[in-house]
């Protein structure tokens, strides 16, 4: 049996502790600063050679900075000859920038990737990816959690009347496909277009939401103007109430008050990302979730690479 061991990276402590409580993985603790110049500078404090070693590390905001820390952590990793490393990333930056919209830019999460694989990483596990087609930009074997079945209980506790499931935009409708399933109930989508950056505009909502109770699902609130003109074009649309759902609260300052201020009434997210509590939101846990998939990956049958 290898020994199961975890670092906590330094954008989301807090749940990589409770991920290594829950899994039984040994903390190896790692010295994460910065020199005067701005480098990042790590040092992996205890001896992780021939561990099933875990590095959690959302990759979020500075989103260089966590991405880099976590690729030198993984270099150290494999110099300091761990068997098998993985990646443990509850968000996964640069998620949105996975496809060429026009010419001159590049596919920036597939580069996100490919640093990672560089750097030593042998496999990933990550929640709720934004695409498919993301899935196949990393070329390491790559766990995708989901987050249904612990979103399902808050969403069904709020008991919403002749409930109608929204994707916000055409990408999203696979994933609010499946809550509509789940809550037995019909789905409705947003014409949404981005004028530019930053800046989600909804054109139109194809489906019946006419004195329902809509649920907006998406994977994620940044800027929270996806999730705001959802809301008002519903509304508009005659909606009765608006509720939303989001998986990873990203939440660029003021996109709270601004999902708020459209009109949505209850929110549920994730603690993926150490986000501001607020109690305008119910934050579920994923610790459980992602320990449950340490202690299966450490299970599995095979050998580690190295
Ligand atoms: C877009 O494709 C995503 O699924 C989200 O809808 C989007 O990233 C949310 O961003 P914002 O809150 O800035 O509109």
């Amino acid at each position: 049996m290898k020994r199961i061991a975890l670092i906590a990276g330094d954008a989301h402590p807090g749940l990589a502790r409770e991920i290594a409580q829950g899994s039984g993985a040994e903390i190896v603790p790692a010295t994460i600063t910065a020199f005067a110049d701005g480098e990042t500078r790590i040092r992996i404090e205890g001896d992780v050679r021939a561990t099933d070693l875990y590095i959690v590390q959302p990759t979020s905001a500075p989103t260089n900075e966590r991405l880099m820390t976590l690729a030198l952590l993984a270099d150290a990793a494999r110099i300091a000859d761990a068997a098998r490393i993985t990646a443990v990333i509850p968000y996964f930056g640069y998620a949105r920038q996975d496809v060429r919209n026009r010419p001159g830019e590049p596919r920036s999460a597939q580069v996100a990737a490919r640093i990672l694989k560089c750097a030593g990483v042998d496999r990933v596990v990550t929640l709720e990816l934004h695409s498919a087609a993301l899935e196949s930009a990393f070329e390491v074997p790559l766990t995708n959690l989901l987050a249904d079945e612990a979103m399902l209980p808050v969403v069904r506790g709020w008991r919403l009347p002749e409930p109608v499931v929204v994707s916000p935009d055409a990408g999203g409708l696979k994933r609010a496909q499946r809550y509509a399933a789940a809550l037995a109930a019909p789905l409705a989508v947003i014409v949404k277009t981005r004028p530019r950056e930053d800046v989600a505009v909804a054109l139109q909502v194809l489906g019946e939401v006419r004195s329902r109770a809509c649920l907006i699902v998406d994977d994620m609130a940044s800027t929270g103007r996806t999730i705001a003109g959802a809301a008002q074009a519903l509304l508009e649309a005659g909606a009765r109430e608006v509720h939303a759902l989001f998986i990873h609260a990203v939440m660029a300052p003021g996109a709270l008050d601004r999902i708020t201020s459209a009109g949505v009434q209850k929110i549920a997210t994730t603690d993926s990302l150490p986000a501001a509590r607020d109690p305008r939101m119910e934050v579920v846990p994923t610790a459980a979730l992602f320990a449950s998939a340490v202690t299966g990956l450490a299970g599995e049958a095979g050998t580690p690479r190295r």
